[in-house]
């Protein structure tokens, strides 16, 4: 029997999406298992993604609470994952990203002495309360792993700044890009249409920084841009978060132009991005898959751990202010140079080879297997 039992935790919608193809890519070696336990720290939206990639936990923690408190979601986290991990006792653990799940996991890990592989290592906005409470997440775990799989280069610098040991830093690419190409084929057989002559912009909110006041203008933002063209449509799935749901709904629910849906299935959500004009997020995933197909997105936050699409210039932070909202998505929807500017399909996220070298460098470390030097070349000079 294969020993070498790597746990692969997932929590939300957007780590299952990361870390599905890296639970491919487990199991297709010949030396590494993979134990996939869900936190279910997100429920449905979880099960969403898990059986679009065909992926059956082998542990449920079934975690989620309607409107959970981070505390008591961390408390629970830890006590369960525990329980697992000394049942499992893996060789190593991957965590990917930054939500309360992989700081939970991530300290279970070094409580059971199982190195943690950390999955998209690195990012910062060096604002602890921006976002919050990710970049404290990122920051525990990023003292906690023992692998550090870095998308970027800019993001191994900041691991290298922050004295992280350099043999521990691995410039890896973004998996997401790996589960873009794998999921984008099945995505063409699900196209949405969108009638000629209209504009679709497609919107997604989420982040806790944004509850409240900012989400108020984002939303009055989207009223004025439809006030002012006539031939814009707005597709907006929405995130259950109570904290959202409830004002997106209040304020744009009944506007014959928006449609308000559930979270769309990862599918239907790569043909929504597809059909998009421009893609208006604060989303982590989105910032990263928008440019890929080249769309262009407009940053519903003030800062970003992710400037390198920015400098690629395909996306723009644009905060929460409306007018700032307002004048740039305008911008796009009138002037053709613009667009075509910022819809280049520049992607300096990945080459959809991350998962591969992930699990080559863990048979390397955890097998002795000899590693090919020659597959991490080709990607570290693509973030310049
Ligand atoms: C979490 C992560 C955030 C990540 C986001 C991805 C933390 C602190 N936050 O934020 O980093 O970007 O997921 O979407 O880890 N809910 C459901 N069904 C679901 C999922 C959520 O009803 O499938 C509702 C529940 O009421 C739940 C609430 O949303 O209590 C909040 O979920 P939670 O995971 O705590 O926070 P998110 O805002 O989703
Ligand atoms: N996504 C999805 N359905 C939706 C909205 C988003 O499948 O209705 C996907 C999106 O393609 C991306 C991921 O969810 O891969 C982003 O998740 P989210 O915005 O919730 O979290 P973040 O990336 O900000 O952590």
């Amino acid at each position: 029997m294969n020993v070498n039992r790597v746990a692969v935790v997932v929590g939300t919608r957007p780590e299952a999406i990361k870390m599905a193809p890296l639970v491919h890519a487990l199991r297709h070696s010949s030396h590494l298992e993979p134990v996939v336990i869900a936190t279910a720290q997100h429920r449905e939206m979880l099960d969403q993604v898990l059986e679009i990639f065909d992926i059956k936990s082998d542990y449920d923690l079934d975690l989620m609470r309607p409107n959970q408190s981070l505390a008591s979601l961390t408390s629970r986290l830890i006590t369960s994952l525990d329980e697992v991990v000394r049942e499992i006792a893996p060789r190593a653990m991957l965590v990917q990203g930054d939500t309360t799940s992989v700081l939970a996991a991530s300290l279970v890990s070094f409580y059971n002495n199982v190195p943690v592989g950390h999955v998209e290592a690195g990012l910062r906005t060096n604002d602890m309360r921006n976002p919050f409470p990710e970049e404290m997440n990122r920051v525990v775990t990023g003292r906690l792993a023992r692998w550090h799989f870095a998308p970027t280069l800019s993001a191994a610098q900041n691991l290298l700044k922050e004295h992280v040991p350099a043999d521990t830093v691995f410039v890896t690419g973004n998996t997401v890009i790996d589960a873009l190409f794998e999921a984008r084929e099945h995505a063409a057989k699900v196209p949405r249409q969108v009638a000629a002559g209209r504009k679709l912009m497609l919107v997604t909110t989420h982040r806790r920084e944004n509850f409240g006041e900012p989400l108020k203008r984002v939303c009055g933002a989207i009223l004025e841009l439809l006030e002012r063209d006539e031939t814009l449509d707005v597709l907006f799935p929405v995130h259950p978060n109570p904290n959202v749901s409830a004002i997106v709904r209040e304020m744009l629910g009944g506007h014959p132009r928006v449609e308000l849906c559930a979270p769309l299935d990862y599918l239907s959500f790569i043909a929504a991005m597809e059909a998009a004009h421009i893609v208006l997020s604060d989303s982590g995933g989105v910032q990263e898959e928008a440019p890929a197909l080249g769309k262009p997105v407009l940053v519903l936050r003030d800062e970003t751990e992710r400037p390198e699409a920015v400098s690629f210039g395909v996306a723009a932070l644009v905060g929460t202010e409306a007018s700032s909202i307002v004048s740039k998505a305008q911008r796009l929807l009138t002037d053709p140079a613009a667009y075509s500017e910022m819809a280049r399909g520049a992607s300096p996220y990945g080459d959809g080879l991350a998962s591969r070298r992930i699990v080559a460098l863990l048979e390397h470390t955890l097998c002795g297997v000899e590693l090919n030097v020659e597959e991490f070349s080709g990607f570290a000079s693509n973030d310049q």
